[in-house]
């Protein structure tokens, strides 16, 4: 980022914003919210649905925002804005802004118990993930913290802060998990896990499991919500666009998959229930590492690594909000993202305190879940789903054909033979398929 605070950067190599992107989709989605979802919803059949979602949807919705990005180089509000004008398309972007903010705080919840299970391994300390979450002397601080640590890489700007971070840390995870899971697949009764993980009973698919599969492709993906617009916004005309977001794609989902392979063998083993819920991987994690020599080291090690790749995640969230305040309302890039974080904390503090700390949070009257799930599921499934339905007519029936073809051709040359499919999938099969999951899903709801 230049020294001007509201000048826009631009991704110093390709590889930047590759790992970059890669770093705001790979998070605690993968490896947290991704097993614990899988095991409420079936196992393995989830595991499908959850792959043709993020091929046939996923990733065209991904093409779909960079390219939105890069074309009008601006926050998702001025995006909808630049191709279309004075039109009500701005609300979809304004409504991806406040998912981003909603997402953010209660998502640094979970991150700060990340931060804290690093000092809780190396402190031998024993306490269960409920009894350690009740504690909103925990919680709050931690998820405090979380958000501080955000602002400050926010703070350097796209060059020095985002990209140097991911670039380091996310291959070291990756490494790690490979020994982790060495370790899960060859602990007793490791197979009864890899059958229900890898075996689909296609009897458990309901409606839920489409919403949740569809949901989680979205949140792991970071899609919408036009994170991956703002992101898209600092590419250049030398960018593969297609090869970008399926390498990112690829990998986010390679590494939700192997999550699944280090969780669910080690959860047989342990004796937890998969439908155990947010504290799945906090239970499980544990048993692993026990099971090591250096344990201790290993478990302090994985958590670090896991805060890491949140915080990656935790950056794309903010940068969104940010670019907008800086793009639209022209508030100095310093002012806004510590605005921003200020507000995400105060959001955060009810879905901190959701965890046994406040009954009536505990457990909402009415719906039947926890603040911070509640929020999760309004913000983290529905409007990211909601999102990605307006996203996909946007491109498809409203950016003129031949521009967003010429758009993408830009640095993906020979995109044309294949633009007539992406368009078909958001023009018609996208939206569609969202819309019905969506529809589905209330009328399930209104029901129950
Ligand atoms: N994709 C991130 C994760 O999996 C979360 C996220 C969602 C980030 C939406 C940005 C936008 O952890």
């Amino acid at each position: 980022m230049s020294s001007s605070p509201t000048e826009r950067g631009e991704w110093s190599s390709k590889i930047g914003f590759i790992l970059a992107a890669a770093g705001s989709a790979i998070g605690l989605g993968n490896i947290w919210r991704f097993p614990y979802t899988a095991g409420e919803n079936g196992g393995a059949a989830f595991l499908f649905l959850y792959l043709l979602c993020i091929l046939f949807i996923g990733l065209p919705v991904m093409i779909a925002e960079l390219s939105i990005g890069r074309r009008t180089r601006k926050d998702p509000v001025g995006a909808f804005d630049a191709i279309k004008p004075k039109s009500p398309w701005r609300l979809i972007g304004f409504m991806g802004v406040f998912t981003g903010l909603a997402i953010l705080a209660y998502y640094c919840v979970i991150a700060g118990v990340t931060v804290g299970y690093i000092a809780k391994t190396v402190s031998y300390n024993t306490t269960s993930f409920s009894e350690y979450t009740a504690n909103p002397l925990m919680t709050i601080p931690l998820l405090l913290l979380f958000v501080v640590l955000t602002v400050l890489v926010v703070q350097g700007g796209v060059r020095n802060g985002i990209e140097r971070w991911a670039k380091i840390l996310m291959p070291l995870l990756l490494i790690l998990m490979v020994v982790l899971i060495i370790r899960s697949v060859t602990l007793e009764g490791a197979s009864r896990g890899l059958s229900f993980y890898l075996k689909p009973d296609f009897s458990k698919i309901t409606g839920k499991t489409f919403l949740a599969a569809l949901g989680q492709a979205f949140f792991s993906l970071s899609l919408g919500m036009g994170a991956m617009i703002t992101y898209g916004s600092y590419l250049s005309k030398k960018d593969n666009i297609v090869t970008s977001g399926i390498f990112v794609s690829f990998f986010d989902t390679l590494i939700a998959v192997m999550a699944g392979l280090l969780i669910f063998p080690a959860l047989f083993f342990a004796g937890v229930s998969p439908d155990a819920g947010p504290g799945l991987v906090f239970e499980v994690l544990p048993v692993i590492f026990a099971k090591l020599p250096g344990g201790t080291l290993i478990g302090a090690s994985f958590f670090l690594l896991l805060s890491v790749a949140a915080l990656t995640s935790t950056i794309s969230l903010l940068e969104v909000v940010t670019a907008y305040l800086v793009d639209e309302k022209h508030i100095l890039r310093k002012r806004a993202v510590w605005f921003v974080a200020a507000v995400a904390f105060l959001f955060g503090i009810p879905s901190a305190l959701s965890f046994g700390a406040v009954e009536w949070l505990s457990d909402l009257p009415l719906v039947g879940m926890s603040f911070f799930g509640f929020m999760d599921w309004l913000f983290g499934n529905v409007m990211l789903a909601v999102g990605a339905v307006f996203i996909s007519i946007f491109f498809g029936w409203v950016w003129k054909r031949v521009k967003s073809t010429t758009e993408i051709e830009e640095g993906c040359p020979g995109y044309s033979a294949w633009a007539p499919v992406i368009l078909f999938l958001l023009r018609f099969f996208c939206p569609i398929a969202i819309a019905i999951v969506l529809f589905f899903k209330f009328k399930d709801l209104i029901a129950g």
